[in-house]
């Protein structure tokens, strides 16, 4: 409790899933939170315990403090006011966590359609340069550095069949992660990432219940289990805490020792 006591942190994408998990366990941790999404409901089809809740209700009702900020993360006039609402409600920012994403899959890269590339691009690249961009125009105002975190993938570090649109959205955030790092660690910007390999979320669901795709993935993981949100706002908490102040510009795998190897015992 209290590792996040005092600081200001804004979540993107924050109605389901990661965002959900992750603006909710900072409310626990003692922020302020800025819940911002497109639509305040949870998405159909997660594994939410309390879907009928918004994330600010169900923060509420934990004793944290949270309010809504709708946001569209692909428009930057919409992330710029979400920077300024977000100073305007709780006095400033510390932490920005972008982490709305969209996930394209099951095509060869001959047969997605530039709709699927440019939904890609426009949510995981430039929804990632601009709530970075924002954040950092306001940290730099504030004068007392801040806290990036961006929600990559293991996508962003590796190659995987039929999800190149995806996979190459998520390697350009990866490396915008390390360039920010460069350009303003002298500012006391931390930039980092956070890699997750697939877990139970709504953007995953279809995949979890095919039981083929289930075996053959659970199976290579060594420690033969999917991801839970729990496990990402576990390591999103560490990074948005002083106690990771020595962390700077890396891209944090998160995946149960997939990325290790091909095949597991
Ligand atoms: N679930 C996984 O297995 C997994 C693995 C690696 C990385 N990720 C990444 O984690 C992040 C969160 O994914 P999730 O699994 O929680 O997905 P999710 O679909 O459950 O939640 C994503 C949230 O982002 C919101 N969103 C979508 N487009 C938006 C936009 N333009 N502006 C603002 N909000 C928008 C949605 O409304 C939704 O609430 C994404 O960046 C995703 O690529 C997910």
């Amino acid at each position: 409790m209290d590792r996040l006591k005092g600081k200001v942190a804004i979540v993107t994408g924050a109605s389901s899933g990661f965002g959900r998990g992750i603006a909710t366990a900072y409310a626990a941790e003692g922020a302020s939170v800025v819940v911002s999404d497109i639509h305040e409901a949870a998405n159909q089809g997660g594994f939410e315990g309390d879907p009928q809740l918004t994330t600010v209700a169900a923060i509420n009702e934990a004793g944290g403090k949270a309010q809504y900020v709708a946001c569209n993360v692909t428009k930057q006039d919409e992330v710029a006011h979400l920077v300024k609402e977000t100073v305007r409600l709780f006095g400033g920012l510390d932490v920005m966590v972008n982490n709305a994403g969209i996930y394209r899959a099951g095509k060869l890269a001959h047969e997605f359609g530039v709709e699927d590339l440019d939904a890609c691009f426009d949510v995981n690249v430039r929804g990632t340069w601009f709530g970075c961009q924002e954040a950092i125009k306001v940290f730099l105002e504030q004068g007392r550095g801040g806290n990036i975190i961006n929600i990559v993938s293991t996508a962003g570090l590796q190659g995987h069949p039929n999800q190149s649109v995806y996979n190459i959205s998520k390697g350009a955030a990866a490396n915008l992660t390390r360039c920010l790092a460069i350009e303003y660690g002298r500012d006391k910007i931390r930039v980092n990432g956070i890699c997750p390999t697939y877990a139970k979320t709504s953007l995953t669901r279809a995949l979890f219940d095919n039981k083929d795709f289930d075996k053959i993935f659970t199976e290579a993981i060594p420690l033969k289990r999917w991801g839970e949100v729990e496990d990402i706002a576990n390591l999103a908490i560490f990074l948005g805490s002083d106690e990771s102040s020595y962390i700077h510009g890396d891209l944090i795998r998160i995946d149960g020792g997939e990325t290790l190897c091909r095949f597991s015992v």
